[in-house]
């Protein structure tokens, strides 16, 4: 078993085939692959071949550009399309292209990896850890009052792709360039991914609608939904599904919200992949009938621990060295000091000793070390390094990706 980069489109498509057929779906067409070619490298697809020259798998990264603390953008590996073809499962396939991944992404000076992870099982072992969290809302549309005083702005208009293409870009790109977890989304990614609608992707769905919230003539939120329409015996029962929801203001925020929650004939509004943070918490008078389901959202992978650490901001300067473990990037295993900023290897003793994937749990704010040390994930060998560390990456709000790749 060979795993190699692609250079044909026929082998993009073989390698991409494993993981579309976990979506009960045939090899992708041509219109699939030539989209897909818009925002992705042809030779950042690896694919495992066997020596017949048969792909059986495949592990593909897109060049992103992730938000961290301080509201830097940093080069990020996006794993993605990950697949191996059920005939060939449990052989080390899957291991085989993590590290021609991983040794690639280090070359190319990508500081981080991150992904989704189909299951919470995998990428551990890979030095991934979970970085962010997501809620699901699926909020009763009878109880989606908003608590008394609640003002609403502007009006909300329905656009279509064209203008979307136009008004949407700007209202991301302000919570992008200050939320860790976003990253930055050229023309291609908008043409190709969210302002695209095929036909085999809707699942039971309405087209995607496209609602635009303007205050003075100036688009501040956006949502994009589908309607999965239904009727039951006493009337319209519809789900309204959120595919994605930003605002920049409180104001907007609230007035997106309300709009969302008002569309006559639906019975519910389900909306995945929000903050953990959400305002939404505090704008329904009854949030528990919103029935907020956690679940994990970006593994990172700090490729580079060094620049990695010194790509972000931090709270407080107070010096910390962190005994970093990694087994499947020895490269990263030191003794890190960080220090004003940034982080170089040390002889001096350590204050904590922790596993490289657990360092990615802290990295973007999602979770403290006081969190890794109430799940036994940290060792504290200095009395307050705990502490001393958690003001050190103290961060404002938490991480959100609002997207999956
Ligand atoms: C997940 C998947 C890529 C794994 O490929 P694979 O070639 O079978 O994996 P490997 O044989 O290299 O296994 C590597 C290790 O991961 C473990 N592992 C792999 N998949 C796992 C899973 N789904 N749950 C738990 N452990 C898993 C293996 O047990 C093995 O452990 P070890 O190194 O401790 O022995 C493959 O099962 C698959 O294509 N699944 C469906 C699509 C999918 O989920 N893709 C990931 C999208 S994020």
């Amino acid at each position: 078993m060979q795993i190699r980069r692609c250079t044909t489109i026929d082998e993009l498509r073989e390698a991409t085939s494993p993981i579309v057929h976990y979506f009960g779906r045939d090899k992708p067409d041509d219109e699939w692959v030539e989209r897909w070619l818009r925002f992705f490298e042809l030779e950042r697809m690896h694919a495992a071949v066997e020596d017949d020259g048969a792909i059986v798998g495949g592990a593909g990264a897109l060049s992103l550009r992730m938000t961290v603390p301080g509201g830097v953008q940093v080069p990020t590996a996006g794993v993605t399309a990950v697949g191996v073809l059920p005939t060939h499962r449990r052989r080390g396939i899957l291991r085989s292209m993590m590290r021609a991944q991983i040794d690639d992404v280090r070359e190319r000076g990508e500081p981080l990896a991150a992904l989704w992870a189909s299951e919470e099982t995998i990428y551990g072992r890979y030095g991934y850890g979970l970085a962010s969290l997501n809620v699901q809302f699926d909020v009763d549309k009878a109880f989606g009052a908003f608590r008394p005083g609640v003002e609403t702005v502007g009006r909300v208009r329905l656009v279509d792709f064209d203008t979307a293409a136009q008004q949407l870009p700007p209202v991301y790109d302000t919570l992008q360039r200050s939320t860790p977890g976003m990253y930055e989304r050229s023309e291609a990614w908008w043409r190709n991914r969210q302002l695209v609608d095929p036909e085999n992707f809707r699942f039971g769905g309405s087209p995607k609608h496209i609602a635009v919230l303007e205050v003075d003539g100036e688009p501040q939120a956006y949502a994009i939904y589908r309607l999965h329409v239904s009727f039951g015996d006493l009337g319209p029962e519809t789900k309204l599904r959120t595919i994605e929801v930003v605002a920049t203001t409180p104001e907007a925020t609230a007035s997106i919200w309300r709009y969302l929650l008002d569309v006559d004939w639906t019975k519910t509004v389900s909306a995945g992949l929000q903050p953990v943070d959400h305002p939404l918490f505090l704008l329904l008078a009854r949030p528990n009938f919103s029935k907020p389901t956690l679940s994990d959202g970006l593994w990172v992978r700090l490729v580079d621990v060094g620049a990695a650490l010194s790509a972000r901001s931090y709270a407080g300067d107070g010096a910390i060295v962190l005994d970093v473990r990694d087994d499947f990037c020895p490269w990263n295993e030191a003794r890190w000091r960080l220090a004003g900023g940034e982080a170089t290897t040390t002889e001096d003793e350590a204050d904590l000793v922790l596993d490289v994937a657990d360092l990615a749990s802290v990295y973007l704010g999602g979770f403290t070390f006081r969190d890794l040390r109430r799940a036994g994930r940290v060792e504290e060998l200095t009395d307050g390094a705990v502490y001393l560390a958690d003001a050190t990456f103290r961060t404002e709000g938490v991480p959100w990706c609002p997207e999956i790749f």
